[in-house]
């Protein structure tokens, strides 16, 4: 959702904090601002993307001494993309500037007492009443120092706030200090020499320090030059967890790359083996990353409930498959914001597993505290170090693709492929329905996954090709089964995100139940087919339902596996990808539909790493 930079320290605010929203753009590009505190308070904000605010500062004279500032990208929620309503918002008397991700559920009621005391709204948004609140806050704030009161002012608006919030402020009477609270909602702060920084995500203060510090819930920091003071929102001291960020600012740029999409497309083989790497310890067994779970809790679990969204979830779908294959324990897997409402049945041997690349998704997070509640243990497969579901998890098995940075998720994906088989293998180890050998035989064809990828991104010029022929259709269609049955669905919501073209994945089974209807002369259908060795059951009847299509006009897009010439026939397109074993197979399969997606928006001229209407790191419910 929206991006927050805050800077304090001897250099000059306005650079760092522009450079640090550019790194964040891509949590929301509906309107930016600045607010730099520099004898008085400059603020700064324009609706659109970060290049409209760079211009209209171009115009200014004499803004860069200000050695204090905040910025925000925003992603709209209350109140249209508009100058108005772009933060920072100020307080009616000016003191004060606020920057805000997140909903503040109570605003209505928080607005209404503010305009019966006569306070004027200059926006239709919420953030706009903590400006006010904290403002009226600092006319009574005890403390030593003018930061001291500003921190204090903000923890008494945070005990009248509710929803989810990361708020940062500027005090125009407390020059080199910002302050920031966070609830439910991410905020990091960044440890430089003789500055600090906080942010919604390391990549914003990433060029200028590698020590980062987490946050815990309901806690207020403020941040000077030479130092960090951490409390709960009631002013009792806390801790923040220091971590080191173990990649530099080169992960972050496009590196010659026109996206960061295809960047992040080509960076996969290494982020799969990266993931991979160290996993199998001298014994032969399987490491996760942080364990706050007992070998015997992983015995008596009896169901696991795997929880996430979008590309996470049909990470999820694939692991099912592997989990129960290879532990033989019921495996659900639920889309986050619908698995608390429906009441799921969950106790202290349900396992469940949550699955975020940026570990800030609120329906995953909420779905994780669910379980928490009903005693579940939840181990979380993540990308994103100090962010709040892996802090909140008994287990942790990190994603080590680096960071993501297009709207659109890739190497999140086949990393994620590959942390829910490590799972799934861990499960079946300590469970003793796989000896450590059958563990290592299967991480021995994982470590081979890397260079099939590797070999796929070699073979994708024609799929380019093809991409621009199919800029025009009207709608694409998916199928598969099995596994690549979630590989459809996610081929299906990559051209949606990226394209704004109708597109849908079915199990391919299902077609003749009712969606054939809508296959038309020339209707597109993409289909992944199983390997025709292993199950080859389901090959045969997936090249009986390209049949069926095919007879009905569609055009089909094949990707088949290397040596598969049965398939050959019926297909107008044909794609080989490397022989895989039948469960390891959406690594490979899932990059042509990743690079048809990434083609077709961009033939038909789209912004490819930031598609309309979206987000990264969705952190509202
Ligand atoms: C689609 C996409 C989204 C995310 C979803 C979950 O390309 O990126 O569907 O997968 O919003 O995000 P995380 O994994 O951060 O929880």
């Amino acid at each position: 959702m929206c991006g927050i930079v805050g800077y304090a320290g001897a250099r000059p605010a306005l650079n760092i904090v522009l450079d640090g929203l550019r790194r964040l753009e891509y949590r929301g590009y509906d309107s930016a601002g600045v607010a730099i505190v520099d004898g008085g308070l400059f603020t700064a904000k324009r609706a659109g993307k970060l290049a409209n605010l760079e211009k209209a500062l171009q115009d200014e004279a004499g803004l860069s001494a200000g050695t204090t500032g905040i910025g925000h990208t925003r992603w709209a929620t209350h109140g249209g993309p508009t100058d108005r309503n772009a933060h920072p918002h100020r307080s009616a008397d000016g003191r004060v500037a606020v920057i805000h991700n997140g909903i503040i559920e109570n605003f209505a009621k928080l607005r209404a007492e503010l305009e019966a005391s006569g306070i004027e709204f200059a926006s239709d948004t919420d953030t706009e009443c903590a400006a006010h609140l904290l403002a009226i806050e600092l006319q009574t704030a005890v403390g030593d120092t003018p930061g001291a009161r500003l921190a204090e002012a903000m923890r008494a608006v945070c005990r009248r706030l509710e929803g989810a919030f990361t708020l940062l402020a500027v005090d125009v009477q407390a020059p080199g200090v910002v302050v920031g609270a966070r609830r439910n909602s991410p905020l990091v702060v960044g440890r430089g020499t003789g500055e600090n920084y906080l942010a919604s995500d390391v990549s914003a203060f990433i060029e200028h320090t590698r020590e980062a510090v987490e946050l815990g819930q309901d806690q207020v920091v403020l941040i000077s030059a030479d130092d960090i003071v951490i409390t709960d929102f009631h002013g009792a001291a806390a801790e923040g967890r220091p971590f080191h960020i173990d990649w530099d600012a080169s992960a972050a740029e496009k590196s010659g790359y026109e996206y960061f999409m295809l960047k992040e497309i080509a960076e996969q083989p290494h982020a799969v083996a990266e993931t991979l790497l160290g996993r199998l310890n001298e014994h032969g067994d399987l490491m996760l990353d942080e364990v706050r779970l007992t070998d015997q809790d992983l015995r008596d679990v009896d169901k696991v409930f795997i929880v996430a969204c979008g590309t996470a979830y049909h990470s999820g779908m694939v692991a099912k498959y592997a989990i129960e294959h290879w532990t033989r324990i019921p495996c659900e897997v639920e889309l986050a914001s619908e698995f608390r409402y429906r009441d799921p049945v969950l106790d202290r041997s349900t396992l469940v597993v949550a699955i975020s690349q940026s570990g800030e998704t609120m329906d995953t997070l909420m779905a994780l505290r669910h379980a928490k509640e009903q005693k579940a243990r939840v181990l979380a497969i993540c990308n994103t170090n100090g962010s709040t579901i892996p802090r909140e998890s008994d287990a942790v098995l990190y994603t080590h693709a680096g960071p993501e940075i297009a709207v659109a998720s890739t190497k999140a994906f086949l990393t994620q492929l590959v942390a829910c088989y490590l799972v799934g293998l861990h499960l079946a180890q300590v469970r003793g329905v796989k000896y450590a050998d059958e563990v290592a035989a299967v991480v021995a064809q994982l470590q081979e996954m890397p260079g099939k990828v590797e070999q796929v991104l070699d073979m994708m010029e024609p799929i380019r090709l093809l991409a621009r022929e199919l800029a025009e259709a009207k709608s694409v269609l998916f199928i598969g089964r099995h596994v690549s049955y979630p590989v459809a669905l996610e081929g299906a919501l990559k051209l949606k995100e990226l394209a704004y073209m109708h597109a849908e994945g079915f199990a391919a089974g299902e077609l003749k139940h009712g969606p054939i209807a809508l296959i038309d002369h020339g209707t597109p259908v993409v289909c992944v087919v199983p390997s025709p060795r292993g199950r080859g059951v389901l090959h045969d009847k997936v090249v009986s339902n390209i049949q069926e299509v095919r007879a009905r006009g569609a055009r089909t897009i094949v990707i088949a596996e290397e040596g598969d010439t049965a398939v050959a026939p019926y297909a107008d397109h044909l794609f080989y990808v490397p022989v895989t074993p039948t469960l390891l197979a959406p690594l490979v399969t899932t990059v042509p539909l990743q690079v048809l997606a990434c083609e077709i928006a961009s033939a038909r001229g789209h912004d490819v790493d930031q598609p309309r209407n979206l987000a990264k790191s969705v952190t509202v419910e």
